[in-house]
């Protein structure tokens, strides 16, 4: 499957309302508008594509709610529900991360429920979901230096900079309905390879990749037959 170029998307210099708060940026992505500020990943370009897979894949997914797990500000998986119908789950440790979601699901009018939590408390054993969307820190520890205007939490992945990757590989394992679809962001295709053997642990075959040379890979993974557990 090929995942769709991703639409234009303009960063903005902010033309907030007279509430914005002090250091609030705007900036379209895709059709929505979403706000942050410095304690959160500036909103990346380049992954609408990400959010623009996912919306084409929900239409051929069983019903349900979709996952985000490492939301950020939101918009990856506020644009893979949104015109959906289909409500959000996203989660986040961070409490900076997990109020800009929740305004910028309101803003967007999408129906989201945003836990703050580590991924590993996030979600209660017989939670399933037709899609997760994930987003985790990738950047490997020793590399953290070279961003320093990003939140460290948002980046540093540990020593290859895919322990959370893998985390998120195992939960959706666990969680994803029969079928279901995961859609993993690292950083680069030989991260791709050496996420393989957590994929082959949960049971994943690639559905494909969206790659984008210098920013990141979009690794779909899916399941297919019974749900574990
Ligand atoms: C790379 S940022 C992605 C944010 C957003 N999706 C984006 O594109 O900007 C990773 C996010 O994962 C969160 N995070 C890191 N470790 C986490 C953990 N163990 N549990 C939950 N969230 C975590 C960070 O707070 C951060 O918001």
């Amino acid at each position: 499957m090929t995942p769709p170029p991703p639409t234009a998307t303009t960063v903005t210099a902010s033309a907030l309302s007279p509430t914005a708060t002090p250091g609030e940026q705007a900036t379209t992505y895709g059709p929505l508008t979403i706000r942050y500020d410095a304690t959160v990943l500036r909103p990346r370009e380049w992954t609408v594509a990400q959010g623009a897979w996912a919306q084409r894949l929900l239409p051929y997914l069983p019903d349900g709610p979709v996952l985000e797990l490492c939301t950020g500000a939101g918009h990856i998986g506020l644009l893979a529900v949104h015109g959906s119908g289909r409500r959000l789950v996203a989660v986040d440790v961070s409490a900076d991360a997990v109020r800009w979601t929740r305004r910028n699901a309101a803003a967007n009018g999408v129906d989201a429920e945003v836990r703050e939590a580590p991924l590993s408390v996030a979600l209660a054993p017989g939670e399933r979901f037709p899609l997760v969307v994930a987003d985790p820190p990738w950047v490997p520890r020793a590399e953290v230096g070279a961003h320093p205007d990003d939140p460290l939490l948002a980046i540093d992945g540990g020593d290859d900079g895919l322990d959370v990757a893998r985390e998120c590989i195992a939960i959706a394992g666990d969680h994803l309905l029969p079928d279901g679809v995961l859609l993993v962001q690292v950083g680069t295709e030989q991260q791709v390879a050496h996420l393989r053997p957590a994929a082959d642990a949960a049971g994943f075959t690639e559905l494909g990749r969206y790659v984008r040379p210098g920013r990141g890979v979009v690794l779909g993974l899916v399941r297919a037959g019974t749900a574990r557990r």
